[in-house]
């Protein structure tokens, strides 16, 4: 199976086309479906949602801490093949001269059974896999300067190996999140490539501190925000986001996101391809004042059955797995899945996996009715019969729409007028 998503990953590499002027970039469309064991036991679904608690800073309910039990170490074969093949996806794309700081793509490969998404990102002269994340505006990396203990399983960033790192005096940052966690350093500059485009003094923050929970995730070499600076937890100053950054230099002031379920999508900057989605792309305004990508609801659609709900905000983030949206959207979903039940050991709503799942729909910015594929709803199995939704409740006063969301739908970030194009993917 690894060795068959191999060659596909190799099939893909080759048939990427040459990139040219935005004007003149060719169509292309393409597929790499990774094919799922079906004796895979999905064991670490919690966790998904935990994240998201540390990652907005709000405590873990007492449910969801019970059930964070052993399963949460991941190693699966395929993932490894895949960072070796991402590896290989790096090093054999170089953008022509011509095309630097115009236009930029980097894959996106779905890890920790699609708990997340590596891209390869550089930064000075070294290569680490990376979250692109555009519910965060810090970009920070796992330094060599971290205890041995920490990088053994990790990628590390070693400042003093590259020759353009220059610290920057006086910054720190800190990350702490709800539970405890945390991650902090010190603060410096490098150039930073990803995809082909490149910023050359890029805040780069180097964790010289992170607590356990981080470094269970082998996969990361650290996390690269695409929002707004507002959110950056850089003191004294607050530098610019890697997109704030490159955006004057893009051909188009955007970036573009294609995830997929069980299969390499991507990032795209300075272009729309045409190609990677249906119908036309509609176009609604973001809410930037927090520094998020963030978008109102105002109800939801399954099936016939219409609910109009009163305006909530949404934020839209790669970086999180699940789409945790209200209590009301989230059971008057549920409703329509015989058998779907709040589970006290998942931490969350689970459903009998024989169960086909209806579509979602939900209301973006009263302008467009953006449709969750029932298939991207399953996100595994969980025990006894039983899978994980992938959408699922928050009591906090705001949405968070996660890869869940991105799976079915093809997400334009336009950060020229602050707004999102969205279609559906097929
Ligand atoms: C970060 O810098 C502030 C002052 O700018 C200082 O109070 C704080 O202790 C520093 N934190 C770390 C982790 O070095
Ligand atoms: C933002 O710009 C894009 C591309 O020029 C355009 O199609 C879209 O309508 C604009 N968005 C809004 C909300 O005006
Ligand atoms: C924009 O977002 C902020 C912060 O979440 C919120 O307070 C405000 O009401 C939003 N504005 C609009 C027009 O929705
Ligand atoms: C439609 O949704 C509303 C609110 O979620 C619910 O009260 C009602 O029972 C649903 N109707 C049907 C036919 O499912
Ligand atoms: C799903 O499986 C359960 C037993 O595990 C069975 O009772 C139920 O009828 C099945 N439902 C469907 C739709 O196959």
């Amino acid at each position: 199976m690894s060795l068959l998503f191999l060659s596909l990953l190799l099939f893909v590499l080759w048939a990427q086309p040459t990139p040219a002027a935005p004007s003149t970039i060719q169509k292309h469309s393409f597929k790499v479906d990774r094919v799922r064991n079906p004796d895979f036991k999905r064991r670490n679904v919690p966790r998904e949602l935990s994240r998201a608690y540390q990652k907005y800073r709000m405590p873990i309910p007492q449910d969801l801490l019970l059930s964070l039990d052993d399963g949460l170490q991941v190693d699966s074969q395929t993932d490894r093949e895949a960072l070796n093949a991402l590896d290989l996806a790096h090093l054999d794309s170089p953008l022509p001269q011509g095309a630097k700081n115009t236009i930029g793509k980097v894959w996106a490969t779905p890890v920790n059974e699609g708990i997340e998404y590596i891209s390869p990102v550089s930064i000075g002269d070294q290569t680490l896999n990376m979250a692109l994340d555009s519910g965060s505006a810090d970009l920070w990396v796992f330094s060599t300067e971290l205890p041995a203990l920490s990088t053994v399983a990790h990628q590390a960033y070693n400042p003093s190996l590259s020759p353009t790192f220059k610290r920057i005096n006086g910054h720190n940052f800190s990350i702490t999140y709800g539970d405890g966690t945390s991650a902090s350093g010190y603060v410096g500059t490098d150039t930073v490539d990803v995809g082909g485009v490149a910023v050359t003094d890029q805040a780069v923050q180097l964790a010289t501190y992170v607590s356990s929970a981080f470094l269970r995730d082998s996969y990361l070499g650290g996390v690269l925000g695409l929002g707004f600076s507002q959110l950056s937890s850089v003191k004294p100053v607050k530098p610019e986001s890697f997109f704030e950054n490159v955006m004057p230099s893009l051909a188009q002031p955007l970036f573009t996101v294609d995830l997929r379920k069980d299969a390499v999508g991507s990032f795209e900057f300075g272009f729309v391809d045409n190609s990677k989605y249906s119908g036309m792309l509609a176009w609604i305004r973001a809410n930037t004042t927090k520094g998020f990508w963030q978008v109102s609801t105002a109800g939801f659609t399954v099936g016939n059955n219409r609910t109009r709900l009163r305006p909530a905000q949404a934020i839209i983030d790669t970086g999180t797995t699940l789409m945790l949206v209200s209590v009301k959207m989230a059971d008057g979903y549920y409703r329509h899945v015989p058998g779907a039940r709040r589970s006290r050991a998942a931490g969350g709503v689970t459903f009998p996996c024989n169960t086909t799942l209806p579509d979602f729909v939900v209301d973006v910015g009263g302008a467009y009715a953006a449709r969750i594929r029932g298939s991207d709803i399953n996100v595994g199995w969980f025990q006894d019969g039983m899978c994980f939704g992938g959408i699922q409740p928050t009591a906090w006063p705001f949405q968070v729409w996660g890869d869940v969301f991105f799976r079915s739908q093809f997400v334009v970030f336009h950060g020229g007028n602050r707004s999102l194009g969205m279609a559906s993917h097929d």
